[in-house]
């Protein structure tokens, strides 16, 4: 299949409350595809589900070519969390290295992903000391790890400086380079054209979808946060 991930009719309800009444959407291969929409909109949501966390109420998610959640898609798949899952008592290494571990990943990688994300200097410093953004970046190292196909990245760049979002950014499209599938959320607008494909997203719709050029075009507008707009006020 072409795709990485097929979402069919996924309908989630959480504590009563529809969160996606009825979500259709796939994410081609080799891309970097972007998430957009505001908080509440459903992005962590859908995030867990094709990951395999989510419970739903019907529908199917297919992710390279198996049901979401499958044991086989457990190191094939990279989840950076919007809490970051590291340990503050450890330092950069001995994070990456207790969760190569874990995926069985050998040594040679920790080290190249150190550099990818540019903790080199940082490598012996205990976790809890990083910055926020350095704590982003180890947290997305540990992402990186066992080298996932698909890259599911909720928020990676909230609180980064520009720069730093830039670099984050080019890493990307680097990853994308080689092959992987990036699927990242946002709520910032502005990082929309940098997505090849974008899916806007509002309570848990998906109000249009196609690249940022497309969608400027369909809309006439020049900014991806009035396109946003435009597209809902059109509904
Ligand atoms: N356990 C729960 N019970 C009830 N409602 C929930 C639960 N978890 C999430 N929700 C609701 O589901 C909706 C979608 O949440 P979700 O976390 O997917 O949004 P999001 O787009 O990721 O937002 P943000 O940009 O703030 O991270 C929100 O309205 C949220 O309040
Ligand atoms: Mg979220």
């Amino acid at each position: 299949m072409n795709e990485s991930v097929q979402i069919t009719n996924l309908r989630v309800v959480r504590n009563g409350k529809i969160i996606l009444p009825d979500l259709t959407m796939s994410v081609e291969r080799g891309i970097v595809a972007g998430l957009l929409g505001p908080s509440g909109s459903g992005k962590t949501t859908i995030f867990r589900s094709i990951v395999g966390v989510q419970e739903a109420e019907s529908g199917t998610i297919t992710v390279l070519d198996r049901p979401s959640g499958a044991k086989e898609l457990r190191t094939k798949i990279g989840y950076f969390t919007q809490s970051a899952s590291i340990y503050s008592d450890l330092t950069c290494l001995e994070n990456l290295h207790y969760f190569a571990r874990l995926l069985g990943d050998t040594e040679i990688s920790v080290e190249e992903i150190l550099d990818l994300v540019d903790l080199r200097r940082n490598r012996k410093q205990i976790a809890s000391s990083l910055s926020g953004g350095e704590r982003a970046r180890l947290a997305l190292a540990t992402a990186l790890l066992g080298k996932p196909e698909l890259l599911i990245l909720d928020e990676p760049t909230v609180g980064l400086d520009p720069v730093l979002r830039r670099d984050l950014w080019d890493l990307f499209h680097r990853l994308s380079d080689q092959g992987k599938t990036l699927l990242i959320s946002s709520h910032v607008m502005d990082e929309a054209d940098r997505c090849d494909v974008l899916y806007l997203l509002r309570d848990g719709k998906v109000l249009a979808n196609g690249t940022p050029q497309g969608l400027k075009e369909q809309t006439g507008k020049a900014d991806m946060e009035d396109v946003f707009i435009s597209l809902v006020e059109k509904l």
